[in-house]
């Protein structure tokens, strides 16, 4: 028996949509005695089907596969139409602005909206089923309309975050061929405005696919309207109808796009189609956040990320739940702001990163206790494994001792959670994802025998069959998609799919989560790509060569440490100018998300004789370890003593 359990509280247990291990069990039995009637069961129950599905899983052509083929149905209908009889009047978005500024949107405002919306693009801009749309937003309600009109006419959207700079908005543009693309002016941080449109127009210069520019007015403030290319969002939507036929789609037609950082220097284009995605996103709000007819559901994610597509506007308004979109910053303006909205919106269930949990332990130690948090039921956090300290202040300051926190395990590839507890069930171990969620056949593999690891082992975190929510492909490239996902680990002789994660059994076949495997690291929940900010640092003119690893960080859980080897002598000069130097192109070429915490200039990188980096032995001197591995095969071994002594010095 695992030792420090949390019980789930059993007032809520009782009207818990999962209440117990029995039902758990019960579920997950089920899903592996008879894997395809679980999926078919629920496929049914929960989506409105324009045309019903003829095949429930197809596996012919693994890894691509094919869930719910013959099937006929639209995701904006399955987010909104099919609510309105039933709940036309109930709020479907409640906004609240960066200055306090509150709307909100019924599920019948929602309608109108998103049909004239998506009028918007057929009619003023010839946008057309399976073209790509790139949303480049703040997070204001016109982004959740740009999505949801984007799957009523069966256009597939590609969001990028409003952080990234215009050479990666750029990158993405052209990578997904994207003919339009929908920004605001700007928006509001710390109640000053800042601008998103002079990032379009520097990523639009020279040749682009992109037609169309069409520009949401929040902020009022001068920007540059390119003729024949600009729109305002605002004149244009003023004559459309209201009403807009939602585009019958397949089951596998692709819904969306979302660019993610992987182990090369290139963002991959994360592909998920329509049904599988919509399903998965729904019963997981169900199951997980336990979401019910009067409660308010608040994800603090922005839309840029997976998070905000399927934990703020796909999965909440799928089963017809109150989301609340935030465009603030959750400090500000200090870091009781959170618990201020919880209260004013007797908010239910709260969902946020582990990097936001501890900056607002940090900075509002006493901050929960000053407002009435007796709303709450449901904690979650995401986006990297949460560290003891800070659950236990999430648990008892937060919420109060009486709310599940849900260690939410999953990635941009997944579409929805994988490895979870379930508040009405699961007795929860601190920082542990806990269980597969029914019907994920999620195991640690042993990556050599492709055999599941014991009690207490490690390994490799696997998803052993298909789901409906899984990733359908890499745009534009389906080696990329087998060889990143399907090349490093096979059970039984067959390839799997791994999430590029270690994981050990913790004890009752619990699954704690050790973080990533590859050069991935995660910065503030942000998924970062070594070769990436590698890639942007080597575009400066002085730099020859260079090496980034993660470093354990108190806040961010994770920082950028970079080795820089020089071309010129006289960039030591002046180390500080170089450092702000690089930077800059950092920030020019992905974003300020990019930055260094720690850049350090080095003669050369331990390298072995073919010219491979040791990465590893870079980790351990950035986190002070001493050095254990054999550096005997190294091109010149004496580097590490002085690399060594340069980072002590550095940081003594
Ligand atoms: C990490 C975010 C530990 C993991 C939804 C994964 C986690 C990556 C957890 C995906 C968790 C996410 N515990 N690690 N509860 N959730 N991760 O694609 O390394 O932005 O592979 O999706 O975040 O990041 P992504």
């Amino acid at each position: 028996m695992l030792k420090d359990m949390y019980q789930p509280n059993p007032e809520f247990a009782k009207n818990a949509n999962i209440g117990s291990m029995e039902q758990y069990w019960e579920l997950q039995n089920r899903a592996t005695e008879d894997y395809e009637g679980f999926w078919k069961s629920f496929a049914e129950e929960k989506i409105d089907w324009f045309a019903p599905f003829t095949s429930v899983l197809d596996e012919f052509n693994a890894p691509f596969v094919k869930w719910f083929d013959g099937g006929k149905l639209n995701v904006a209908h399955q987010c909104i139409d099919r609510h309105l009889d039933t709940k036309k009047n109930k709020a479907a978005i409640i906004f609240e602005g960066d200055r306090g500024d509150k709307e909100v949107i019924t599920y019948l405002d929602l309608y109108y909206n998103v049909n004239k919306f998506a009028n918007l693009l057929k009619e003023d801009f010839g946008v057309k089923k399976g073209d790509r749309v790139v949303i480049y937003m703040p997070m204001i309600p016109e982004a959740a309309y740009a999505m949801l009109a984007c799957a009523r006419i069966g256009a597939i959207h590609s969001i990028v975050f409003g952080g990234f700079s215009s050479e990666a908005l750029r990158d993405r543009i052209e990578d997904a061929d994207a003919k339009v693309v929908i920004t605001a002016d700007g928006a509001y941080r710390k109640t000053k405005p800042y601008m998103l449109k002079p990032v379009v127009d520097e990523a639009l210069k020279g040749e682009t696919p992109v037609k169309k520019v069409l520009v949401v007015e929040r902020n009022n403030e001068e920007v540059t309207w390119v003729a024949g290319r600009d729109y305002s969002y605002n004149e244009l939507i003023q004559d459309k109808s209201a009403t807009c036929d939602a585009e019958p789609m397949d089951s596998e037609d692709p819904l969306f796009l979302l660019y993610t950082s992987g182990s090369t220097g290139k963002p991959k284009g994360v592909q998920h189609n329509t049904a599988g995605y919509i399903l998965w996103a729904q019963m997981t709000m169900e199951w997980v956040f336990d979401v019910k007819d009067n409660d308010t559901y608040w994800c603090t994610a922005d839309i840029g990320w997976i998070t905000g597509h399927t934990y703020i506007v796909y999965g909440p308004l799928a089963m017809g739940a109150t989301t609340v979109m935030f465009e603030g910053v959750i400090t500000f303006p200090d870091a009781g702001r959170p618990w201020k909205m919880v209260q004013e919106h007797r908010i239910n269930q709260f969902y946020t990163a582990p990097t936001a949990i501890r900056v607002l332990h940090k900075m509002g130690e006493g901050e929960p206790a000053k407002y009435d948090l007796s709303s709450l039921k449901v904690l979650g956090t995401v986006g990297e494994p949460i560290d003891p300290p800070a659950w236990k202040w999430y648990y008892e300051e937060v919420g109060q001792s009486k709310c599940a926190i849900v260690d939410t395990y999953w990635q941009t590839e997944t579409g929805g959670h994988i490895v979870s507890p379930l508040p009405g069930a699961t007795p929860i171990k601190p920082a542990c994802a806990t269980l597969p969620l029914p019907g994920i056949m999620a195991e640690i593999l042993d990556p050599e025998t492709g055999e599941k690891v014991g009690e207490g082992e490690s390994g490799y975190m696997c998803i052993t069959r298909p789901w409906p929510s899984q990733i359908r492909g890499v745009w534009g490239d389906e080696e990329r998609y087998k060889s990143s996902y399907f090349g490093d680990v096979k059970k039984d002789g067959k390839p799997v799919y791994f999430t590029g994660d270690g994981a050990v059994y913790s004890g009752d076949g619990y699954i704690t989560i050790t973080g990533r495997t590859d050069d991935v690291i995660n910065v503030s929940g942000h998924r970062m790509g070594t070769a990436e900010v590698e890639a942007a640092i080597k575009k400066h003119d002085n730099v020859a060569a260079v090496a980034v690893v993660g470093k354990p960080h108190e806040l961010k859980g994770e920082g950028i440490f970079a080795y820089v080897v020089l071309k010129s002598a006289e960039g030591f000069a002046d180390e500080v100018e170089e450092v702000k130097a690089i930077n800059t192109v950092i920030k020019q070429e992905i974003g300020n998300i990019a930055l260094c915490d720690d850049m350090i200039f080095v003669p050369d990188l331990p390298k072995t004789r073919s010219g491979k980096i040791m990465r590893r032995i870079l980790r351990s001197i950035a986190k002070g370890e001493k050095i254990t591995q054999d550096i005997s095969t190294l091109e010149d071994p004496s580097i590490v003593a002085k690399i060594e002594a340069m980072v002590n010095c550095a940081t003594c």
